[in-house]
């Protein structure tokens, strides 16, 4: 049976969440603070770059199952069921920020009808719902079990193919002690029970900590296939038939053994650290969530040495693209390398560095921990040029980093690729979009003042690159 239900927060995911939960035939009010996104999404204009969302956005106004609000009281008094999509960003102690939740509680506390489902969608920390309830009582005033029931139902979607991940999840995590609550989530989710989607019923505490143990293997993963690539660099190996031998095995998996720049995002790098707080808070060890935080921060600045020894000249460590491990590498070689930073960084000054990919991944505008933020501070701290271009991100990105001088350095946004890469001593490839793959090197070679390219993807053709010119490095190749 659909359900009215008031969505609080319509971010990322809470946006998709209207408008799939509106799609399953439920009637959906989707709150936001910010006037001019409810504006917005009322107009069925996205307020997020999310492939499909337009689509279903308009069609469920359109049939009048959906709407958007600000006043979160109206929403949740006519609501039986509510979802908490608010941000829960990294606090001042590395454990998440539950301002945004606190505040959401308080409003639906004070707009209590009657039996209400709080469901969670936002990631936060274990023990999280058990006190959102007591919350939620205490505030309204109800008796334990009659005014509000809690459901722990992470959310697992990839920005970017958001929209197709709420249509067909792996699995639905469900955490609820109340046969009440889970009577309502198996209506809800009716749709995805008929298509068959496994569904994993477990108490609260469990589905809070499935988020984090998943978010921090997969970040785990990452950084480990990215200190493999930063070895096979140094002995000479290929990273890419390293992960493609390493995935055929059945039980590691070919997903996510991509060398890059260092993960990214609003999820990876908080959860990570949420992760380890709660483990201190409870006296456990996380030596390998904690050594993965170390590995993605160290990667993301060695992407920058790169480039300065790169720009800096090649005896200090780039590589023709014909290949052969770079000179002086190694375990050690590395270390002195990043030592070295600072010295090999003043080759930068007064340099035009083309920045190609803003965004933390390819597919969405998010820029949130994009190891392009990175790139851009260490690139303007040592007072180069910064070239950007971005298919989508570049809105999100110059509220971070405005067009113009920032201390010795200075950025400005180009139209595209080849304005971007105008005159610069060095290209530098950060972000996995399709329209770099395919990126024109010739039409590259001929406006830029250096045939150079940092691919941290691994993108291009390193021989093609050699072919015409360029003096090549991607990331354990
Ligand atoms: N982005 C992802 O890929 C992803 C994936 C899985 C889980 N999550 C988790 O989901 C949660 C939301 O993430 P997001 O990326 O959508 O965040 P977001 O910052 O994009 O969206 C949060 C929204 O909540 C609104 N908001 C804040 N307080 C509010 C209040 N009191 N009332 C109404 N609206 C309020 C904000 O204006 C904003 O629009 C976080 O906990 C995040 O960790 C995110």
């Amino acid at each position: 049976m659909a359900k009215d239900i008031a969505v609080i927060g319509t971010g990322y995911v809470g946006l998709v969440a209207a408008v799939g939960l509106a799609d399953f035939g439920n009637r959906v009010v989707g709150v936001d603070l910010v006037q001019e996104k409810v504006d917005s999404l009322n107009a069925g204009v996205p307020t997020i770059y999310e492939t499909g969302i337009t689509e279903y956005l308009g069609r469920n106004l359109e049939a009048g199952r959906l709407s958007f609000s600000t006043d979160i009281e109206e929403a949740v008094a006519e609501s039986e069921v509510v979802f908490l999509a608010v941000g829960t960003p990294p606090g001042g102690d590395g454990n998440a920020d539950l301002s945004q939740i606190r505040a959401a509680l308080e409003s639906i506390a004070g707009a209590k009808g009657g039996y209400t489902v709080v469901v969670t969608k936002s990631t936060v920390p274990v023990g999280t719902n058990r006190w959102i309830k007591e919350e939620l009582e205490r505030l309204s005033g109800s008796a334990p079990g009659e005014g509000f029931d809690v459901v722990s139902n992470p959310e697992f979607l990839r920005e970017g193919k958001a929209v197709y991940d709420f249509f067909h999840p792996d699995r639905v995590v469900v955490g609820t002690e109340s046969e009440r609550a889970r009577e309502v989530m198996e209506d809800i989710y009716s749709a995805l029970y008929i298509r068959e989607t496994p569904f994993l019923w477990c108490n609260i505490e469990t589905a809070e900590l499935i988020k984090y143990a998943g978010n921090a293997f997969l970040a785990v993963k990452i950084s480990f296939i990215n200190e493999m690539a930063n070895l096979a660099e140094a002995v000479g190996a290929d990273i890419h038939k390293i992960a493609k031998a390493m995935g055929m095995d059945g039980r590691i998996s070919p997903k996510f053994l991509h060398p890059g720049p260092g993960y990214g995002g609003s999820c990876f790098p908080k959860d990570t650290r949420a992760l380890e707080a709660t483990a201190a808070e409870h006296g456990v060890a996380s030596r390998i969530v904690t050594a993965s935080i170390g590995a993605n921060a160290a990667q993301k600045e060695r992407m920058f040495e790169k480039l300065a020894r790169m720009v800096g000249g090649d005896a200090a460590g780039a590589q023709k693209a014909s290949g052969g491990p770079a000179s002086g590498s190694g375990p050690v070689a590395d270390e002195a390398a990043a030592a070295s930073g600072p010295v090999a960084a003043g080759a930068l000054s007064g340099k035009t560095i083309a920045l190609l990919g803003l965004a933390f991944k390819a597919e969405t505008d998010d820029i949130r921990e994009s190891p392009a933020l990175t790139m851009a501070e260490r690139l303007l701290d040592a007072g180069a040029h910064v070239r950007a271009h971005d298919p989508k991100a570049v809105e999100t990105f110059s509220a971070a980093f405005p067009p113009g001088s920032h201390g010795a350095g200075s950025i400005e946004y180009a139209s595209d690729e080849f304005a971007a890469a105008e005159g610069a001593d060095a290209l530098v490839i950060m972000t996995e979009w399709n329209e770099y793959r395919n990126l024109d090197l010739e039409r590259c070679g001929l406006v830029m003042k250096e045939k150079r390219i940092l691919d941290t993807r691994n993108l291009l053709d390193p021989e093609d690159a050699a072919a015409m010119g360029f003096t090549y490095q991607g990331v354990g190749k």
